[in-house]
């Protein structure tokens, strides 16, 4: 048995304390009155492992019921106990989210180093980052919050070693995340698959590569979650033009935190750019854009085209995608960038960074 499967175990039974005492509604006496909850979903959480926040399930606005406490494990039977009653969210408060996200990336970290089949990796980096983008939801962008994004990207990079091909790769993504997290994770892995078939080699371009490609859409956590989930055919002018502010916000929100790299920042203002003007917020031509924001807004593209979704319910396979981006987009992007880009599909095999 490997010493990083022990460190999960070691994980999974870390505080797990009394496993034989059943907590049911009546006597979990803890009823809290207030409205700093954050919702779950239920499936996110993970079976077996012992919690490190307190898990409530809410009752009504302002009453939400202690079900399963810190450092207790949430047992298959208790998971179900709440899914069978059609729960969709359980509640964590929100002082202490931050110790399930950290928990959530700490986990993945470990078992991406691990003996776990490749798909289960996946779902565990997907799993933190499902985690992470729920606090950005709820609690906006914060110092704490942006240092575990950068976490995540290094294991979203360790998971590209395990693919043999993007399409593995992207296949990974698609069994295991919610469309947001997808875009986000592919966006991040592809543009940094794009810098190194570019012979970029610095770590820190390429950390900015990826951190920019997973928070690039962190505008669209200010608008309304009808907006974001409307497919774009079916909004109006006014809809889109409040949907296409969203790197502005997003490069707002950025700049106010006062510790992202402003490479970083350029990138989430420019994610929707391309090299022919086409693109928003600003139509800028490629000569103005930033260097690593022509590359992730490529990835953005390109994911766009392969990972399901509600503007994109028939995703193409990636040669189809890239052929459709040069024959009926008459590829907007950066030459070089999507010279690179063809070379992975076409022939890359995923190597170490
Ligand atoms: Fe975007």
């Amino acid at each position: 048995m490997s010493s990083s499967y022990n460190i999960i175990l070691f994980l999974l039974n870390f505080c797990s304390g009394p496993t034989d005492k059943s907590i049911t509604m009546s006597t979990a006496e803890k009823l809290v009155d207030v409205n700093s909850f954050i919702p779950v979903p239920i499936q996110e959480f993970a079976v077996g492992l012992s919690t490190p926040v307190d898990i409530y399930v809410k009752l009504s606005d302002d009453k939400y019921v202690l079900i399963i406490k810190a450092g207790e494990k949430a047992t298959k039977e208790r998971v179900h106990q709440y899914q069978n009653k059609k729960l969709e969210f359980l509640y964590i408060h929100e002082d202490s989210y931050h110790l399930l996200s950290k928990h959530t990336i700490t986990i993945a970290g470990i078992a991406i180093k691990g003996d776990y089949p490749k798909k289960q990796k996946a779902k565990f980096v997907s799993q933190a980052a499902s985690t992470l983008f729920n606090e950005f939801e709820h609690m906006g962008l914060n110092a704490s919050n942006f240092r575990q994004a950068q976490e995540i990207t290094k294991n979203s990079l360790t998971l590209v070693e395990a693919h043999k091909d993007i399409l593995d790769l992207l296949e990974s993504l698609n069994g295991c995340s919610d469309e947001v997290i997808r875009h986000a994770m592919g966006t991040s892995i592809l543009a940094v698959l794009i810098g190194s078939a570019m012979g970029w080699q610095n770590a820190s371009t390429m950390e900015k590569l990826s951190v920019g490609g997973m928070l690039m859409d962190i505008g669209l956590k200010v608008l309304p979650d009808e907006l974001v989930k409307k497919p774009l055919t079916k909004m109006t002018m006014d809809e889109v033009n409040m949907y296409e502010t969203h790197p502005y916000r997003g490069m707002e929100m950025a700049t106010q935190l006062g510790i992202i790299p402003d490479d970083v920042v350029s990138i989430i203002y420019e994610h929707e750019e391309n090299a022919i003007a086409q693109g928003y917020p600003r139509r800028l031509r490629g000569i103005k854009m930033h260097p690593l924001s022509r590359v992730v807004a490529l990835a953005n593209s390109f994911i766009r085209l392969v990972i399901p979704s509600v503007n994109n319910p028939n995703p193409k396979s990636p040669k189809e995608a890239l052929n459709y981006m040069e024959d009926v987009m008459g590829q907007p992007h950066n030459p070089e960038a999507f010279n690179a880009l063809k070379i992975i599909i076409n022939n890359y095999q995923f190597q170490k960074f």
